[in-house]
């Protein structure tokens, strides 16, 4: 299922322009990104000139820089913000918004594995330890052979077929251990059905960058309080997350006195709703 779904997905995936921009794999020094810019650059111009605004470009410029250096660089991000007139800052505070871009070198197969809510209730939990027992790494890290990078990601949008996950951004859907056996069986031996990605530079075991690695420095914000990992706020690796979810479950949350009073104060007006309909002639509607 996985596979026809993959192979479905990735037809106009492997275009020989991305795989021209291999050659250079394993190697950052040797990586022209002057070169890639000049040729990339009628492309871009052409992004620029479909939209009323041309800073509506950055999205799918950035997609296209990605596809053929295998991530979002630095060069990238500063070529985006001449072409567009948008200050450095924007162009990267846009791209670090979103899950789909990577800003560092990252492994041939990018997976991510969404921690979202639905997918917690149908399994993401199991799914997670499957594949750090399996790769031997953690979120946000890549494997020593550069082959694989893991994320923990939030809601991808694809609840009604939790647990899901991307493999260099196609989505597969209900997922089972079997699926993610024979997944990985097939890119290791190269013959998946999603193409790997490009890999312009050797990734470095964990990609964290800027505000993440700031963040795991010090100053944690409230909600990743005795988090071993901040980057791990919420997931599968964050012990309070998962503790927090158990404490819900057993009813065992400490309410502060303005909460509980909160929560007498709501339920009493659901009461007096509920009475006044019953007077109405309302009750059972
Ligand atoms: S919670 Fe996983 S796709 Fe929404």
């Amino acid at each position: 299922m996985a596979l026809r779904q993959a192979q479905g997905d990735t037809a106009a995936q492997g275009d020989t322009a991305a795989q021209g921009d291999t050659a250079a794999q394993g190697d950052a020094a040797a990586f022209d990104f002057a070169g890639l810019a000049a040729r990339l650059r009628p492309q871009c111009e052409a992004l620029v000139a479909q939209y009323e605004q041309p800073r509506s470009a950055l999205l799918p410029m950035m997609h296209l820089f990605q596809e053929h250096q295998g991530y979002v660089s630095q060069d990238a991000m500063r070529f985006a913000a001449d072409l567009l007139g948008l200050s450095p800052a924007v162009v990267e505070s846009t791209v670090s918004f979103y899950t789909l871009f990577f800003r560092k070198p990252v492994g041939k197969y990018m997976l991510q594995v969404c921690r979202g809510l639905m997918c917690e209730l149908n399994g993401a939990e199991a799914t997670m330890a499957l594949f750090r027992e399996k790769l031997g790494i953690g979120h946000l890290e890549t494997t020593d052979d550069g082959l694989f990078s893991y994320e923990e990601v939030e809601c991808l949008a694809a609840c009604d077929k939790a647990p899901c996950m991307q493999v260099n951004l196609e989505f597969l859907y209900n997922l089972t251990p079997a699926m993610i056996d024979e997944m990985l069986e097939l890119m290791r031996t190269g013959t998946y059905a999603i193409a790997p990605m490009v890999q312009t530079a050797k990734p470095e075991r964990t990609w964290k960058v800027g505000q993440d690695a700031q963040v795991a420095l010090g100053g944690k914000s409230p909600g990743t309080l005795n988090a071993t990992d901040p980057n791990n706020a919420g997931g599968v690796g964050d012990a309070s997350g998962v503790i927090m979810l158990d404490r819900f479950v057993s009813k065992d949350v400490a309410f502060t006195a303005r909460s509980r009073e909160r929560l007498v104060r709501d339920a009493r007006a659901v009461a007096e709703i509920v009475e006044e309909e019953g007077a109405n002639g309302h009750a059972g509607h």
